[in-house]
């Protein structure tokens, strides 16, 4: 079954093709002219659109233009009675699929239908087919050998395959990010649009404007109309990372959008429809949120419809190594020095090591031993990003920290990751044991590369 678009503007033709595409199992709506067709094409997705050439100021030509503008892989069938060849070859370069001669009997109609259906379900078999041959240089490869690791990559398959939403958790630096992009790439809307919505970053009162667009005079500073994210997303993948930072109203709206797929701009009398698979990720115990009334549990259990948990890298050391290698491949490439070795020991002492920022550390440490080994191999003291106050007793983390020379950043980074370990990333709890203001707090998680809070777990 497929959404198809009749476009003609004689009444009887109109009915004639909506008849037969129904009962041939497609949904089916009909305009009478190209402007109102190309009304529709700009609110709702077709698979196909059935438009005849030859109608007022414009024509099928222009509605094909604007069909392969909203959307490449919506097929066209132009139909004329005029029969004209140059038309026709013109429509095939502009993308149509087929081109039909009225008059023509409803058999031929379907078998064109048939064959461009086929030929989108051909070109989505072929994107998937490409994206199983992965590529071992791809940035946003998963690496890791834990049994945990392992269990998530297989759902992640199957999840990918499904439209449904997506809840992924996990510490901050565990590959929420990587994980939400892995499940785009594996699922049919790989080659449409990914958007990331931070919800930490995003100002509370421009909120609603950034996810859902506004246009112009919407309110002061509203010069000009502006796309939401959700609808840049359209027809492909809204990430929605560190969802327990949305604010509540935002929430509301949300979860309305998911419910209806409409959202509508601020100052906009009308809905536009827009579909989106969406995935949403957080550091946060949303439970906890809900408890605290600070998260709505109706989007919730909307949210959750599939959920993926990502370990802290300490419960999963067997990860460890193959992250090492391949951040050594990556790292020592991004700063033009050939691939180091690394030293037994060095691997014993990543793979001790408590991670309280898990991946993106480790990356860090990596990233620092390159520098310090010189080219040479990398010893234990070159790993000195270790923290000390973190770790749990018997990580050789506590040989390194105080005892060694290093820079004071290092120092406040290891700080601060122990202070929010021990407030279970209550960052506000954190700032006052620091004894700075929350907004100084969020810029050093920032300037750190530590996204928001670390769980405690
Ligand atoms: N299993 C993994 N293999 C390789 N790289 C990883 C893995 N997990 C995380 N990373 C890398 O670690 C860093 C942090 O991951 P990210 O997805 O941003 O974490 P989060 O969103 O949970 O904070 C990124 O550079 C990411 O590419
Ligand atoms: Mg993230």
């Amino acid at each position: 079954m497929a959404h198809a678009l009749v476009v003609d503007d004689e009444k009887n033709v109109q009915r004639t093709l909506s008849i037969t595409l129904s009962r041939a199992g497609h949904v089916v709506d009909v305009a009478n002219s190209g402007e109102e067709a190309i009304d529709k094409i700009n609110k709702t997705l077709y698979d196909f659109v059935v438009t005849d050439l030859k109608m007022g100021e414009v024509d099928g030509l222009g509605v094909l233009t604007a069909v392969k503008e909203r959307d490449p892989e919506t097929e066209v069938i132009l139909m004329s009675a005029h029969g004209s060849i140059g038309s026709a070859v013109q429509a095939m370069k502009d993308g149509a699929h087929d081109y039909l001669e009225k008059p023509f009997s409803p058999e031929e109609l379907l078998h064109t239908v048939a064959l461009c259906l086929e030929r989108r379900d051909l070109k989505s078999e072929v994107r998937l087919l490409k994206r199983s041959l992965e590529d071992p240089n791809d940035p946003d490869l998963i690496v890791g050998e834990s049994k945990a690791l392992k269990r998530i990559l297989e759902d992640t398959e199957n999840y990918a395959k499904s439209d449904s939403t997506v809840l992924i958790t996990g510490e901050t630096g565990t590959g929420k990010d990587l994980l939400a992009r892995t499940i785009k790439r594996q699922s049919l809307r790989n080659n449409r649009p990914f958007v990331t919505v931070n919800c930490a970053t995003i100002p509370k009162a421009l909120f609603e404007s950034e996810l859902f667009g506004h246009v112009k005079g919407a309110f002061s500073g509203a010069l000009r109309n502006r796309k939401g994210l959700a609808h840049e997303a359209h027809r492909g993948t809204l990430f929605l990372d560190e969802i327990g930072e949305m604010p509540l109203d935002v929430q509301s709206q949300l979860l309305r959008f998911l419910e209806s797929g409409e959202i509508r701009p601020l100052g906009q009398n009308s809905n536009v429809i827009v579909d989106v698979r969406v995935i949403a990720a957080t550091n946060r115990d949303l439970k906890q949120l809900i408890d605290e009334k600070l998260f709505r549990s109706d989007l919730y259990y909307r949210l959750d419809v599939l959920s993926l948990h990502l370990p802290p890298l300490r419960e999963r050391r067997d990860d460890v190594d193959a992250i090492v290698d391949r951040s050594l491949t990556r790292l020592s490439k991004r700063i033009g020095r050939e691939k180091p070795k690394i030293t037994k020991a060095s691997l014993q002492k990543l793979r001790a090591y408590d991670w309280p920022g898990n991946i993106r550390e480790l990356q860090n440490v990596i990233e620092r031993a390159i520098m310090l080994a010189r080219g040479g191999e990398i010893l234990p003291e070159h790993l000195v990003r270790l923290g000390s106050g973190s770790s749990a007793g018997g990580s050789p983390g506590s040989e390194g920290g105080i005892g060694e020379l290093l820079p004071l950043a290092d120092i406040e980074k290891m700080h601060i990751l122990a202070v929010l370990k021990n407030c279970s990333g209550n960052q506000r709890k954190s700032a006052r044991i620091l004894n700075i203001s929350k907004s100084t707090l969020w810029r050093k998680l920032k300037e750190y590369g530590i996204d928001s809070s670390s769980d405690g777990a």
